[in-house]
């Protein structure tokens, strides 16, 4: 694969976060992130146990990123993935509570379609709960579009709910 670049983006509060590519050594403190992420964030996700989440993250098919606050703590703040499929890729985004509506959703987004473009993929898509109004609003803001809705396709906390095919193709 093509090296991939990291990048670092200002927030809304002047934080700085390095988005990078995940290596094991992060997976501690991805996982601490990902635990203490509110029942609401997970509201329309699957939330993952840890043994899920051990096989999903090393599954070769899967280019993991990483959000890390620069300087001060080093904390992981988000994670995002590609989970590849020929000249496509599934879409993932975390951004942890604390860091939510300061921009890093957005610029996240934006930085792994790069990598995706550099990786010589066509198209990254995802399939997004219909309330989850946020992550629609941010992807159509990245230049996504709806490509279908999907009726009573994924099961969250016991409700069948419809999701959009949300999708960018370059
Ligand atoms: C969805 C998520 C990734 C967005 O990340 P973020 O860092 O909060 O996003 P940003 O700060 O870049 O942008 C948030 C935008 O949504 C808007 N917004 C906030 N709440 C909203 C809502 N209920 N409906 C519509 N838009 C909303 C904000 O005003 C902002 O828009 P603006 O930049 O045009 O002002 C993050 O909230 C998250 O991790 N949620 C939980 C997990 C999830 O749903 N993941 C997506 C599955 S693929």
């Amino acid at each position: 694969m093509t090296e991939i670049c990291q990048k670092t983006v200002i927030l809304k509060d002047d934080s700085r976060i390095l988005l990078r590519r995940y290596n094991e050594e992060d997976y501690e403190r991805l996982w601490e992130m990902l635990s203490t992420m509110s029942h609401e964030s997970f509201r329309y996700q699957i939330r993952p146990t840890e043994s899920f989440y051990k096989r999903w993250i090393t599954d070769n098919k899967n280019v993991v990123f990483v959000g890390v606050y620069v300087k001060k703590t080093e904390k992981i703040v988000a994670e995002a993935n590609l989970y590849t499929q020929g000249h496509k890729a599934y879409f993932g985004i975390y951004v942890h509570d604390d860091l939510q509506n300061l921009g890093l959703g957005t610029a996240f987004i934006k930085y792994i379609v790069g990598v995706a473009r550099e990786m010589g993929l066509r198209k990254v898509f995802s399939e997004v709960a219909v309330q989850n109004r946020k992550i629609i609003h941010v992807c159509k803001k990245c230049g996504f579009e709806i490509e279908g809705l999907l009726r009573m396709e994924h099961e969250f906390h016991g409700e069948l709910l419809d999701c959009y095919r949300i999708a960018l193709l370059f």
